[in-house]
Order: C-alpha cells, then sequence, then structure tokens
C-alpha cells in the first residue's frame, strides 16, 4: 500500500481512531513548516542573514540557552514517555491486526459463500455455496441429473444407450440432499488445536469436491497436487474462515439431530393421534351434513373448522404420517373434482389427478409402515450416516421412489465402505472399540479396527449425537 492510499483510507474507515489522529496531527506539522518555511525564506523585505544580528552573549547564554535546553528537557520527556507507550501499545495492536486480518478473511469468506438473494452476495466474487447448502449454510439441496448405474444401461462400445427401447435407462432428474456446514468442523473435529486434522479434510473436500456428487472442485491446487478448481488457497482459507465461523454449539447440534429423528419418529402417541384423528372426522361429518341450501358463512365456518382439525393433527404428526394426511386430502379432493366433472376433458383430466393421488397415498403410506418397523438405530443411521454408507440415498424420495434408482441396500456402500454382513463385527470384534470409531471418526493414515487405515473421510459424531443416538446406531450397525 502507498502512502497515499493509506492516509485517506485510514481517515475515512475511521476518523477517530489513533492511527487518524497521529496522521491529521502530522499533516498538519507538515503544513505548518511548510508555511513557516515560505514565510521566512521569500519575504522580500527580508535581510541577508549575514546583515541580521544576533542576539548578544548576555541573551544567548541565559534566557537563550535556558529555552533550548527547556526544549531539549521536554523532548527528552517525550520521547521517554511514548516509547513505553508504545511498547506497551504494540503487542494488542499486533493482536488487533491479526483480528482485523481474520475478520476480513471471514468477510471474504462469506462473500465467496454467498448465493443471489443473499446479503453478501456478489455477482463477480460470490461461488454460491449457498445455493446448495442452505443460505445460512443449514443444509440444503442441489437438482442433478444422475445415469442409471444398472449395468444394463450402459452404452454399448462407442454407441449410445437406446432409451426408446429402455425407457427406465433415461438420466433421472434427482434432488440431492447437501449436508448442513454449519456443523461441518464438528464433524471432522481436529486432533489438536496444532494439529488441525479436521480443518485440513474440510479443506480437500472443498479443494476436491465429491466427485459422482454434485459437489465441485473448488481450489486449484491442494498441498501442491493439482485440482480443477479456481480459487487459489487464500480463497479456500477465506472460505474455511467463513465456515469455521458459523458453528453452531454441539449441544444445538445435537438437539437438531433429536429434532430431525422425532420428525421421522413421530413422538405423539397413538392415543393423542386418534383423539385428533376423531375431531377431524368430526369435522368433515358436520362440514358434510350441512343442507345444500345452508347460508354461505355457516359453509365457510365447517370448512375452517375442518382445516384446523387437520392442522392440529398435523402438528404432532410425524413427517411420514403428515404426508399420508396431506395424499388423502389430495385424493379427497381429486375424487370431488371427478364426482364434478362435465366435459370428456374435464373427466380425463381429474381421472389422472386422482390416479397420481392415490399413487402418492400408497407411498406415503409404505414410508409410514417402513418407519414403524424401523428401530431407533435404523432411522438414525438414514438420517445420519446413509448419505455416504447407502449407495443412492442422498436423492431417496420415498414420496416418489419412482422419480430415481432405487437406493443400494441399507448400509451397502457408497462413498464409505459396506457395512454389511459382519463386516463391521470383523473391523470390529470389540464394540466399544467400534462406539469409539464413531465417535471420532478416522484420521489420514491412522489405522483403525482390525485392518482399516483411515483417511480422514469418516466424520467423527461425538459433538452430533447424544451416546443414546450414537449407541443405538452401532447396535444396528452391528446386525445388518
Ligand atoms: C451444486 C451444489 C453444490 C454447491 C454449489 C456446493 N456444494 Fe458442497 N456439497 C454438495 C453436495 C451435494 C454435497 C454432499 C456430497 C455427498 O453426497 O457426499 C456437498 C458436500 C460438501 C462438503 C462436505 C460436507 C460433509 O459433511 O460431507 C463441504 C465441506 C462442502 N460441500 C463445502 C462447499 C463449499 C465451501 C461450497 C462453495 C465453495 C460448496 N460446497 C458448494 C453440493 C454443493
Ligand atoms: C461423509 C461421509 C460419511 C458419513 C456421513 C459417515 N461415514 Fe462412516 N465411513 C466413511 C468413510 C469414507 C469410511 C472409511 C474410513 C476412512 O476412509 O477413513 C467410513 C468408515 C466407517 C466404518 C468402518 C467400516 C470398515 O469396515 O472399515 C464404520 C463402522 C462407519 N463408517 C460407521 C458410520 C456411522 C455409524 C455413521 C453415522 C453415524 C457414518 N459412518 C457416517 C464415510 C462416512
Amino acid at each position: 500500500m502507498t502512502l497515499a492510499e493509506s492516509i485517506p483510507s485510514e481517515i475515512v474507515n475511521d476518523p477517530t481512531s489513533f492511527r487518524s489522529l497521529v496522521i491529521i496531527l502530522n499533516l498538519l506539522v507538515l503544513l505548518g513548516l511548510t508555511i513557516w518555511v515560505f514565510r521566512t525564506h521569500f519575504r522580500t523585505t527580508r535581510k541577508p542573514p549575514n546583515l541580521t544580528p544576533n542576539y548578544d552573549d548576555d541573551i544567548l547564554e541565559t534566557s537563550r540557552l535556558e529555552k533550548v535546553l527547556g526544549w531539549a528537557l521536554l523532548s527528552s520527556a517525550i520521547i521517554a514517555v511514548a516509547l513505553p507507550l508504545y511498547w506497551l501499545r504494540e503487542p494488542g495492536r499486533q493482536s488487533a491486526a491479526q483480528e482485523g486480518f481474520d475478520e476480513r478473511s471471514v468477510e471474504r469468506g462469506a462473500i465467496l459463500f454467498a448465493a443471489e438473494g443473499g446479503e453478501d452476495f456478489d455477482a463477480n466474487l460470490s461461488l454460491a455455496c449457498a445455493n446448495c447448502h442452505g443460505g445460512d449454510g443449514s443444509g440444503g439441496n442441489a437438482t442433478t441429473v444422475i445415469a442409471n448405474p444398472d449395468p444394463v444401461c450402459e452404452p454399448p462400445e462407442g454407441g449410445e444407450v437406446d432409451f426408446d427401447a429402455n425407457p427406465e435407462c433415461r438420466p433421472s432428474q434427482v434432488s440431492w440432499s447437501a449436508p448442513p456446514l454449519d456443523t461441518v468442523f464438528l464433524r471432522y473435529p481436529d486432533q489438536s488445536p496444532e494439529n488441525r486434522t479436521g480443518r485440513e479434510q474440510i479443506k480437500q473436500i472443498i479443494v476436491f469436491g465429491r466427485p459422482g456428487t454434485p459437489m465441485p472442485a473448488w481450489g486449484t491446487d491442494y498441498g501442491g497436487i493439482t485440482s480443477t478448481g479456481a480459487k487459489n488457497d487464500q480463497a479456500i482459507e477465506d472460505l474455511l474462515n467463513y465456515i469455521e465461523s458459523i458453528q453452531i454449539s454441539p449441544e444445538d447440534a445435537q438437539a437438531r439431530a433429536t429434532t430431525q429423528f422425532d420428525d421421522l419418529r413421530g413422538t405423539a402417541t397413538p392415543e393423542e393421534l386418534a383423539q385428533r384423528e376423531e375431531a377431524v372426522a368430526e369435522a368433515r361429518a358436520t362440514r358434510d351434513a350441512l343442507p345444500a341450501d345452508a347460508p354461505e358463512e355457516t359453509v365457510a365456518e365447517a370448512t375452517d373448522a375442518v382445516t384446523n382439525a387437520i392442522n392440529q393433527l398435523k402438528e404432532i404428526q410425524s413427517t411420514p404420517q403428515q404426508a399420508v394426511t396431506d395424499a388423502e386430502i389430495a385424493v379427497e379432493e381429486a375424487e370431488a373434482q371427478l364426482a364434478a366433472a362435465e366435459t370428456l376433458d374435464e373427466v380425463e383430466a381429474s381421472e389422472l389427478a386422482l390416479e397420481s393421488a392415490e399413487r402418492q397415498l400408497e407411498n406415503a403410506q409404505a414410508w409410514v409402515d417402513r418407519v414403524e418397523i424401523a428401530s431407533d438405530g435404523e432411522l438414525l443411521f438414514e438420517l445420519n450416516c446413509a448419505r455416504c454408507h447407502t449407495d443412492g440415498w442422498s436423492y431417496f424420495n420415498p414420496l416418489d421412489p419412482d422419480a430415481a434408482p432405487l437406493p443400494g441396500p441399507q448400509g451397502g456402500g457408497g462413498f464409505g465402505p459396506n457395512l454389511r454382513e459382519g463386516s463391521v463385527a470383523r473391523q470390529f470384534p470389540n464394540p466399544a472399540l467400534h462406539l469409539e470409531f464413531v465417535r471420532t471418526g478416522s484420521t489420514y493414515q491412522v489405522p483403525y479396527g482390525v485392518a482399516g487405515i483411515g483417511t480422514g473421510r469418516m466424520p467423527g459424531f461425538a459433538q452430533m449425537l447424544t451416546e443414546e443416538q450414537i449407541d443405538a446406531i452401532v447396535d444396528y450397525e452391528r446386525n445388518l
């Protein structure tokens, strides 16, 4: 930074800071000196110095001498005070500079992370991580197209797949879930503050992306290895600093995991559910019993009562149960539409709507049934582990299972290894070590289990899940 650049920006940004005051003071002194030089040296009436009489000896040895000595003393005193002061301030100044540096890095990271519509978005700089990972980094989805992995769908040598003959081989558009990043530093914990293995792992993911998933590569290189991304090390560090700055606490992360589990499992008792279902049925019966010539207001009231009762039911239902309720309403509406249809086109359209609503209901009901018989460990595995250990889980939609190829067997391997057919029990004959591994995750080149060598890619869940949740998952895994 040149002097000309630094002076105005410092004063403009923070006019009352110590530095600004010193700079302003210096500028004033400089100005005063310049004026003084001009006035004394360029005065036309001024006598030449050799003709100007100097002070006589009396003055030179008394008041003049005292004045000079006085000024000398004063300057020494100022230096004597200023030097220690400067020295005392220095560590604070240095750490403030470091903090300012970190703050600016986080700000740059926020801009890189932002997507259109976000507060920090900059059309020239932003990489739009937020588009997939959520504006606040709490997770989201990426729409992407996948090919059917079935060997039947592999293009023949030198040719292309005949999609007309094999319609099931058409690539499908899916919604691939992108994990939350406001907990990623909890999942990839550092070995120690000096040995930031977790941060390195996250950096590697950002630099190289996750091949085979929508997560692109962003960095140009990692420790000398070239990647296909476009961002230099400084930008990747800025992103890491920003992501680290938005991490939530382990307590909040565990509360989030518990809420996700509760939403899937449902927390209401069968009695509570039955009670609210009955309220819905009653509201419906009241509405349906209204005579055809009932006043509009009465009809509206009765309809509102049904909506209210349904909302109250959904409030305590699990997500799959809510899907059933929604599908039931869709079926009912389609049936009413069909009954009221007059033209052939209307009949056809409402028949299609009814068919689709019935399929929706079937899928939702199948989801409810599956969740009902699943153990807690299985549901927790689905929510926290399956995206890496079950092929295709990241885009599986239980409400639309035909949208894409079905996921592989649960725990059958994906980005992470196969955990089925006793392979975990062989890797960890001792359940306590299995538990410990899930709690801490793997570390690059550190052996684990009987024959495992860590790559650092397996996250640790000690801060993400409660003890009981990890116990339940491990129990489930050992019996896969
Ligand atoms: C096109 C969507 C998309 C964009 C844009 C994107 N990501 Fe991702 N990201 C994903 C998906 C999907 C995954 C999960 C991949 C998987 O299933 O293993 C992921 C995974 C990650 C992970 C690993 C998290 C974990 O626990 O597995 C990190 C870290 C990450 N992304 C950071 C970033 C950063 C930083 C940016 C911006 C520079 C970014 N992502 C931009 C889709 C995206
Ligand atoms: C981000 C992806 C990812 C997630 C999420 C994940 N794992 Fe893993 N897991 C891996 C990888 C990769 C390995 C292989 C070890 C390595 O590369 O260091 C692994 C290895 C394992 C192993 C050892 C398997 C063996 O035979 O070597 C177990 C057990 C395991 N994971 C359990 C879990 C459990 C339980 C969860 C959820 C609580 C989970 N994983 C979530 C990626 C993941």
